[in-house]
């Protein structure tokens, strides 16, 4: 018997494709209205087409899926080239639950903690240059590289650190931009170093042949307290270090994963901040509850991410609903922050929100994913948007332009289509 998918748009893939890349969250809201929940999209994005749950009881279930009938990995396989093979975002099962272990020991608990001052210190010297115009954006990327380039990879000389980042720009520059994007997706090859997937190729091999001169030097001379010389130290059972390539697609992991989506919601912070006048007076009280209700609140209203999804191998039920085989299922993050159901005057920013009242349901709240894919920086992501937004409680922050900033996506993650503009002063 056909399983016939929940209801969906009926334009083509590739109408669908543009509409997600260039107005995602005014794509998401228009599937939602007209087909509710769940409903089937069809994007370039994923070979398979996509549905989408947004109700708390379909996210739990979800969340809770066993990895080998619905792994997540598949679902970064266009990043293979850059990833690697060893890459946390692309394992499933035992191997990705062992590299997980390892890369959350520094992002959690007492090690996270003792490096809220390197993030702190990083962030008050980027934000005391800040006056006049500013695309917040821009800069937020600039110190989310730094913090990782000093934290991550332990780079703490301004050559090193300079180097790395011209790579890390250079891979990064081709997947950020749309029309490559599309370009990528429409020709699936490589036709020499100037096609869109030849410069991405070209890019990505000057960034290893950086990063593994960095991990030989590393090794002759270790001794600092950053997340890479940890993961030189791993041993496994017969008492061997990782390789280097091994070690190299962790840090990558930790770069994509952590960059551009700290730096997008930072962003979306500094675009909610400007225009939310009395939220900045409250924020320059220094009460760190409010703080962590800003965080909070900036994470519901503008997702960095905007779905959690998982490949369906073989046919299962979610809210009662059979789905095949075949199809990406995925816990839309944009829609279960955003529904009126679930949160009182969603589209507003709100952070009183968090500090009256009851807590929401947390398979509502999900701005980090969950289950055993949950983001593995979480804890650390917030305490970086807690010192960034603590540095840059002093500011007077003003819109450059009244209106909202609306939502685009950047790869993977959704940014204010103006980069948040703002003016300082
Ligand atoms: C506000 C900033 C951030 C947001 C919104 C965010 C969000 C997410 C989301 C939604 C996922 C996928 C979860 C799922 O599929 O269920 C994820 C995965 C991941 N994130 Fe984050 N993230 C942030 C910052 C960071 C940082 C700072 C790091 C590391 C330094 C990091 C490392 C990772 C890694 C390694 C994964 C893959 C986890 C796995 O597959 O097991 N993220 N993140």
């Amino acid at each position: 018997m056909t399983i016939v998918l929940p209801p969906g748009p009926r334009a083509p893939a590739a109408w669908q494709t543009i509409a997600w890349m260039a107005r995602p969250a005014a794509f998401l809201r228009r599937v939602h209205e007209s087909f509710g929940d769940p409903a089937t999209i069809r994007t370039y994005w994923t070979e398979e087409p996509m549905v989408l749950f947004s109700a708390p009881d379909a996210v739990r279930e979800i969340f809770r899926l066993d990895p080998a009938i619905a792994p997540a990995g598949q679902s970064w396989e266009f990043l293979r080239q850059f990833a690697g093979p060893y890459s946390i975002l692309l394992l499933d099962g035992e191997q990705h639950l062992a590299e997980r272990r390892l890369m959350q020991i520094p992002f959690h608990g007492e090690r996270m903690r003792a490096l809220a001052p390197i993030v702190a210190e990083l962030a008050e010297r980027e934000l005391s240059t800040w006056s006049g115009r500013v695309v917040a954006l821009e800069r937020m990327r600039h110190l989310t590289l730094e913090i990782i380039l000093r934290v991550v990879f332990g780079a703490s000389g301004d050559h090193e650190r300079a180097q790395l980042r011209d790579a890390i720009e250079g891979a990064l520059a081709t997947v950020r931009s749309l029309p490559w994007v599309l370009a990528m997706a429409l020709v699936q090859r490589d036709l020499g170093p100037r096609s869109p997937w030849g410069r991405f190729r070209v890019a990505v091999e000057h960034f290893d042949a950086l990063l593994f001169d960095l991990l030989a030097r590393r090794r002759e001379h270790p001794g600092d307290d950053s997340v890479l010389a940890m993961l030189l130290e791993q041993r496994d059972e017969s008492g061997n270090g990782p390789t280097g390539r091994h070690v190299r697609d962790q840090l990558v992991a930790l770069l994509v994963g952590g960059h551009d989506s700290s730096a997008a919601s930072l962003a979306w912070a500094f675009e909610r901040l400007a225009r939310s006048p009395e939220v900045q007076a409250r924020l320059r009280e220094g009460d760190p509850a409010y703080l962590d209700a800003v965080v909070k609140e900036v994470l519901r209203a503008r997702p960095a991410l905007s779905i959690a999804p998982r490949r369906l191998l073989e046919p299962v039920r979610i809210a009662g609903r059979s789905l095949p085989a075949d199809v990406q299922v995925a816990a839309c993050i944009w829609l279960a922050m955003r529904r009126e159901d679930l949160w009182s005057d969603a589209g507003a920013f709100s952070p009183q929100r968090w500090l009256e009242g009851s807590q929401p349901n947390p398979m509502s709240w999900i701005p980090f994913g969950g289950g055993v894919r949950r983001c593995a920086g979480a804890p650390f992501a917030e305490m970086e948007m807690r010192e960034v937004l603590r540095a840059a409680a002093d500011l007077t922050l003003r819109p450059v332009r009244r209106e909202p900033e609306r939502t685009k996506r950047s790869m993977l993650v959704l940014t204010p289509h103006r980069g948040a503009e703002v003016l300082v002063g």
